[in-house]
């Protein structure tokens, strides 16, 4: 195992993590524009911005970027960070369509979404680190969010 390559993931932690920095911003514009599907509910509700997609972006690349260059992994971070994103708002999209609210809890969505978007972006990564990272992930992301929501930049602890 070469442990060095599960650092593939920090792009897609900070830019997960940091998005929530659009709370900051005084004006905020949700991706969706506030469109409400023919279903009745939100394509993709509040808690997804374009401010939270550029901050985290731009922080997820500002970071993962001389890290791989560092370590020499032969990953770029900006694919890593913005394939998170996206995957997150596909789990959010996913969360409207069965009828979850914004901020309603999720299990597997809320915890995963984002490393599938990394890693269909930013990868390919070798299945055994995928499946690490799949199995770690939940663990950190819960810590964190935790730690996030007892600083005031999460809502909610998940
Ligand atoms: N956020 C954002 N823009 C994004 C992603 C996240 O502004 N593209 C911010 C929002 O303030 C969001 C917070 O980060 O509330 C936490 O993100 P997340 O837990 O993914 O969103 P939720 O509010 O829980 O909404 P959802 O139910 O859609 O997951
Ligand atoms: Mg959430």
């Amino acid at each position: 195992m070469n442990w060095e390559l599960l650092l593939w993931i920090v792009p897609a932690y900070v830019a997960n993590s940091t998005a929530t920095l659009s709370k900051f911003f005084p004006k905020r514009h949700p991706i969706d524009a506030g469109y409400v599907c023919p279903d009745g509910r939100r394509l993709l509700g509040n808690g997804k911005t374009w401010e939270g997609l550029l901050v985290g972006t731009a922080l997820g690349t500002l970071v993962g970027w001389p890290v791989f260059a560092y370590f020499g992994l032969p990953y770029n971070a900006f694919l890593v960070a913005f394939g998170a994103l996206l995957g997150d708002i596909v789990g959010s999209f996913a969360k409207r369509r069965i009828g979850l609210e914004r901020g309603a809890e999720a299990p597997i969505i809320d915890q995963l979404d984002f490393m599938f978007g990394a890693f269909a972006l930013g990868g390919p990564l070798p299945a055994e680190y995928s499946a690490l990272l799949l199995l770690i992930t939940p663990i950190i992301h819960r810590t964190a969010n935790i730690i996030g929501y007892l600083i005031g930049v999460k809502n909610e602890p998940w």
